[in-house]
């Protein structure tokens, strides 16, 4: 699979989602403590796909911050939307990645969606990159944001300088970008024309006091009601601060309802603090069909708050891999 083929196929499952909402819903997630199932459907009318993806996790809160305990394999089931037949049934995350081992081989459609959303209102003479974060999302963002923008240069910071050496150790050989490490935020925020926080963290890694004009954000914590209610954690996680929320001239989105039905701490707070409104939000499939406007100029801060993988960009990434496949002639007829 490659990157730029598997950004091209979601772009199209959002496009198709906003020609026809009613064929797809939002994320569906159940969740018993730190158990979660959570169901992804998606109907994408044009590219002739239907279907579902699962996942199912267990997690802990540790260090203000949220770790996988257990993952299991995701499944894709896919149907042809036109003849209704079964079309594939995909066991486990697509192989995007080259430096994911078995362990860490899940959730990798994210950095795909993020870079879709990223590429819609960044400025397109971004060069340098921040990146929030040191785990599993952050690498592949790294990759996935360098398939959309000319970088040069990554400026990186998690709290851990262990962590940080090691991703220096393990990104440098897959990327000709360089890749800086810095002791604080504000350092890898400042001069930096694109943010991508893809942190673990539960309260605010990235604060707005730090912004620069012309800054693009992407941040992809989501937090969901049960994660209260279940979880027992007492306020919704966070990774940007009102503020950020505050100074952003255009706030992309996946999918409004997502933040409204979840109650996403990013965009769920300040709307009931009054910073922002629901109507505020632009949905990237309106940016994509044209409906709605991007950037506009450079000066402006743009935020696309990444509020979740949604069905249509899964179902059309499950289209790919089935052409992919026969294509090869891999994966077993049933
Ligand atoms: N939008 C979506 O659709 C979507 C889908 C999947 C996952 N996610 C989100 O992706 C996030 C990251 O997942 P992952 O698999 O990459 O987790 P991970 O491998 O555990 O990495 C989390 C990283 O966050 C860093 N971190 C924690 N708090 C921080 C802070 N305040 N400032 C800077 N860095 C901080 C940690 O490093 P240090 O300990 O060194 O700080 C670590 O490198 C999760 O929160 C998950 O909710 C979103």
């Amino acid at each position: 699979m490659n990157i730029e083929k598997a950004i091209d196929a979601v772009r199209e499952g959002f496009r198709d989602y906003q020609l026809a909402p009613h064929y797809s819903s939002p994320r569906v997630r159940m969740q018993h403590e730190d158990r979660r199932l959570t169901i992804h459907p998606g109907g994408c009318v044009n590219l002739g796909t239907a279907g579902v993806f699962i996942h199912k996790e267990r997690f802990s809160f540790h260090n203000d911050s949220q770790q996988y305990t257990n993952a299991g394999k995701r499944v894709y089931v896919a149907y042809d939307s036109e003849t209704a037949k079964l079309q594939s049934i995909i066991v486990g995350s697509l192989p995007l990645f080259p430096f994911d081992n078995a362990e860490n081989h899940f959730a990798t459609e994210t950095a795909i969606t993020s870079a879709v959303g990223t590429d819609l209102i960044a400025r397109n003479d971004c060069k340098i990159l921040t990146l929030l974060g040191t785990g599993r999302q952050a690498r592949r963002h790294l990759i996935a944001l360098s398939a959309i923008r000319n970088l040069e240069k990554a400026k990186i910071y998690s709290r851990s300088r262990e962590n940080r050496e090691q991703f220096l150790e393990t990104m440098q050989s897959y990327t000709d970008i360089e890749l800086t490490l810095c002791e604080t935020p504000e350092q890898a925020v400042q001069g930096s024309d694109l943010i991508c926080c893809a942190t673990g963290s539960n309260s605010p890694a990235l604060l707005g006091k730090w912004l620069e004009p012309g800054q693009h954000i992407t941040s992809i914590v989501n937090s969901n009601k049960g994660v209260k209610e279940q979880a027992g954690l007492s306020r919704p996680r966070r990774e940007i601060d009102d503020l950020v929320v505050q100074k952003a001239d255009i706030i992309a989105v996946n999918i409004t309802e997502q933040s409204q039905i979840d109650e996403h701490g990013d965009l769920f707070e300040p709307v009931q603090r009054g910073i922002i409104n629901w109507q505020d939000l632009t949905e990237i499939g309106e940016i994509i069909a044209g409906s709605k406007q991007g950037r506009s100029s450079s000066e402006q801060i743009t935020l696309y708050k990444q509020n979740s993988d949604q069905g249509v960009g899964f179902m059309a990434l499950a289209k790919l891999a089935y052409e992919v496949a026969i294509e090869n002639k891999i994966g077993v007829e049933i």
